[in-house]
């Protein structure tokens, strides 16, 4: 059940380059959420901004916290690094749809891109089973340490080559011949895009968490569609990323919109 809590700053660091981490108390949230759903902040100072979506990437049940990893990149999430703990901000959550996990492959591949990376976490903790995990990032990594707490092998790759291999990460998949039984995906729209085709091709599901500029994030406004194609149908349909996303299946999605 989607939530509108005022909520606290538990902690907030920078983790990165350009990159931040921020702990929120979330009672009866933080229990609730699946990987893959975001939450929808409202600054408290800022009445006139629209809420800004960013996914969990870590659900605390003991403490009833949520982590959120964001990096700055216009006013909202410049004021949301200026918060300090003890501050007091709204949210909205748990919002949208979350991976669908499948319990019965016997081997996952997790792979992400840039700040797709965050929500992928709580994801690799809760899939069970042999999983691999490829990372892609533009330059310095963040958040290696706590993947390389979970029982998978993480492969990581960078456009500049300053950690791990140098490339992208589907090339960083092609030379490891990587083969499982499902993706997971979350990155920029151009990497999705090739994972998708890289996934036909070894005929492999795969599910990719996509990303739209959003308003209201509840299927309102219809500000955030996407052009999906449903199996067994002809043409293309409108789905909204924030209310019927932002997980859908990569053979769904029509790329070249
Ligand atoms: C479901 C979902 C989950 C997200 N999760 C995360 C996350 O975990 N961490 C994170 O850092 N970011 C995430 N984002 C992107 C994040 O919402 C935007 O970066 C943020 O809203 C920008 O707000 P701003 O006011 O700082 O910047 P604005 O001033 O609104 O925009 C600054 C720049 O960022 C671009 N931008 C803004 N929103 C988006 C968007 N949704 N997609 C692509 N470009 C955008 C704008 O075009 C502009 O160039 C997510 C977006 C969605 C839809
Ligand atoms: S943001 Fe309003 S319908 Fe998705």
């Amino acid at each position: 059940m989607k939530k509108m809590i005022t909520t606290i700053v538990a902690e907030q660091a920078k983790i990165g380059e350009n990159c931040w981490s921020i702990w929120l108390q979330a009672p009866g949230i933080a229990d609730n959420v699946q990987p893959g759903q975001f939450v929808h902040v409202k600054l408290n100072q800022g009445e006139k901004l629209l809420p800004r979506p960013l996914s969990v990437s870590e659900a605390d049940r003991e403490r009833n916290a949520l982590r959120l990893i964001y990096a700055v990149v216009g006013k909202g999430t410049k004021d949301l690094s200026r918060m300090k703990e003890g501050e007091s901000l709204r949210i909205l959550s748990p919002l949208g749809n979350g991976f669908e996990i499948d319990e019965t492959a016997s081997k996952s591949l997790i792979v992400g891109g840039g700040m797709g990376i965050p929500p992928l976490l709580e994801l690799a903790r809760r899939i069970p089973g042999k999983k691999e995990i490829y990372l892609g990032y533009s330059a310095t990594p963040f958040l290696l340490e706590e993947f390389e707490k979970e029982d998978a092998q993480t492969h990581v790759s960078t456009d500049d080559g300053c950690y791990g291999y140098c490339g992208t990460v589907i090339e960083r998949m092609n030379q490891d011949k990587a083969l499982g039984d499902i993706i997971y995906s979350c990155g920029p729209r151009p990497m999705l895009k090739a994972l998708s085709a890289w996934a036909k091709e070894r005929k492999i599901p795969a599910q990719v968490s996509l990303e739209e500029r959003m308003a209201c994030g509840i299927g309102a406004c219809l500000v955030c569609t996407c052009k999906i194609a449903m199996e067994k149908e002809d043409g293309w349909h409108h789905r909204r990323v924030c209310a019927d996303g932002p997980v859908f299946w990569s053979r769904e999605v029509v790329w070249n919109d």
